[in-house]
């Protein structure tokens, strides 16, 4: 028995089944590579869905990490550390936001978003204005899995397993801008967006429709809260997906590659919005704790100084441009898509979607499908146009391979794909 069979038989007894993962076991990893047990190299284009920012074992985390753990590791919120204004100054400054609430995950952190909407309106109508407590969200949204995350996420196989979710959400088709006027009313406390939505396709809203969800929310004082866990802190070229558009949230959320695979989440909101929490109406024990804050810290300066959101906007164009010279040769990619390091390939099948992900496996590359046909590519920020160029060349055989194998079927009297 290999040492991933016996994991894999302790696992099925002794865990709860949320996952099902690829058989492979990993155990290191270096830049954008990850080592299995044998020592087999795999081209990590998923980065721990997009987390690992500056890929493995980069020395500005592991330095950090190690320097901040001999000093200290935990304090509780109940006191001062070295840590949270020091972070908190850079990513207002980036963001163009004023105030900062940190947490453990994305879902965390967008919780705390949810509770600062409600909050504000209620300041809003304790100073006699006319604001209600419903939320709209986007069709295909994904904002986590802890009750009110969920409950503003779009996909029903993430909500009815725990019915009745949390009430007073609408959700509106995405980009349709008819659909979000009809929607809203002063019944609204906020308008919640992913600018590029992730686990939703990798699907950017429209100028429009962004711009108009700002002008209304902006009308009755509700909030255009932007959820930035997965396409902010540079992913797209940008420190915040929402920068391409010109507009600016009143509260977006932070999580995933902000300290580089240490856990941490960020809410970041305006003045206005920041005056609605006061002492005792939100906490963590373990958030913003010194060492995720010092590695944060260490993971913004490194993307900085080495100059990675341009490489994030000329690696990820390139990555583009060669998925649609792909998508010339092969019907079977309908659309490609992304900003920056957050690039996606659709494909026509579900079935192929899969099979992709597992050939690519074979090949010792990690990619993911999500929404059953978007081939999903969240890479680390530093990935070079050479590692793009030997994902391209094993799509480009394992759609071929795919594609005779239909031929071959239809040849034979099967069935050919539509
Ligand atoms: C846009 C977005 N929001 C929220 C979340 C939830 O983050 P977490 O898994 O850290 O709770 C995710 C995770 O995929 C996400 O992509």
């Amino acid at each position: 028995m290999t040492k991933l069979d016996q994991i894999r038989a302790a696992e099925a007894r002794l865990l709860l089944s949320t996952y099902d993962r690829s058989p492979v076991l990993f155990v290191g990893g270096h830049g954008v590579h990850i080592f299995d047990e044998n020592g087999t190299k795999y081209l990590d284009l998923l980065s721990g869905i997009g987390v690992n920012a500056l890929g493995y074992n980069h020395p500005a985390i592991t330095k950090t990490i190690a320097e901040q753990s001999q000093k200290l590791i935990h304090t509780s919120n109940l006191f001062y550390h070295e840590g949270q204004a020091e972070l908190a100054l850079r990513l207002t400054e980036r963001s163009g936001l004023d105030r900062a609430f940190f947490a453990n995950t994305g879902t965390e952190a967008w919780e705390a978003a949810l509770k600062l909407a409600r909050a504000h309106a209620g300041v809003l109508r304790s100073e006699g204005k006319t604001i209600g407590t419903k939320f709209l969200a986007l069709e295909q949204s994904f904002h986590g899995r802890t009750f009110g995350a969920m409950s503003t996420t779009y996909k029903d196989k993430y909500r009815e397993p725990f019915a009745p979710v949390v009430p007073g959400v609408e959700f509106v088709k995405l980009n349709d801008l008819a659909d979000l006027r009809a929607k809203f009313s002063n019944e609204v406390c906020a308008i919640l967006v992913e600018a590029i939505q992730g686990e939703g396709g990798i699907r950017p809203l429209t100028q429009e429709f962004f711009a108009e969800a700002r002008a209304l929310a902006s009308s009755t004082g509700a909030l255009l809260i932007v959820d930035e866990i997965q396409a902010g802190m540079g992913r797209t070229g940008k420190w915040f997906a929402y920068q391409h558009y010109g507009i600016q949230p009143d509260v977006t959320t932070l999580a995933k590659p902000i300290a580089g695979g240490i856990p941490l989440g960020a809410v970041l909101c305006t003045e206005e919005v920041a005056r609605s929490f006061h002492p005792g109406m939100h906490g963590t024990t373990f958030g913003g704790g010194p060492l995720a804050c010092s590695v944060a810290i260490a993971v913004i300066d490194t993307i900085e100084k080495d100059g990675l959101l341009a490489n994030a906007t000329a690696v990820g164009d390139y990555f583009q441009q060669q998925l649609r010279s792909l998508a010339k040769r092969h019907e079977a990619i309908v659309d490609v898509r992304g900003n920056g390091l957050m690039v996606a390939a659709e494909l026509d099948s579900a079935e192929l979607g899969k099979l992709t992900v597992a050939e690519m496996l074979k090949r010792h590359i990690l990619i993911n499908c999500t929404s059953d046909t978007v081939l999903r590519f969240p890479p680390p920020f530093i990935l070079e146009r050479a590692h793009v160029d030997t994902a391209i060349k094993a799509l480009d055989e394992i759609f071929s391979e795919y594609a005779a194998g239909q031929g071959a079927t239809a040849s034979a009297g099967g069935h050919q794909r539509g």
